[in-house]
């Protein structure tokens, strides 16, 4: 038998315009979502580098660029794509059903 991953309402998909992030908070947790040509992403919304909010950020492509130093991250793998930032980003798997965007947890 396998465990079954629980799955986390984040928003709606009309809630993240096309070639944008949106931030979620969720509890003590922040995520941000990303809409790339009606495919999303979820990543955590804070910064591997310091207090900047990638939610908050510039989606240019698949690159979140970070709205405190301008670092800059793939929101596909999380791998880092900009300095400053040394760390990659966790990413979460998604799942899009019933017009909503839940992540895996
Ligand atoms: S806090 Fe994000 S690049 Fe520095």
């Amino acid at each position: 038998m396998t465990d079954q991953p629980s799955l986390l309402r984040l928003c709606a998909i009309d809630d993240v315009l096309e070639g944008c992030a949106f931030k979620v908070q969720e509890g003590d947790h922040a995520y941000a979502v990303y809409n790339l040509a009606g495919s999303y992403f979820v990543t955590d919304d804070m910064c591997t580098h310091g207090p900047g909010s990638l939610g908050e950020g510039e989606l240019y492509g698949d690159i979140i660029e970070c709205n405190f130093h301008g670092g800059q991250f793939n929101v596909r793998t999380g791998e880092v794509a900009g300095p400053p930032c040394m760390e990659p980003v966790r990413t979460y798997k998604v799942h899009v059903e019933g017009g909503g965007v839940f992540i895996e947890v």
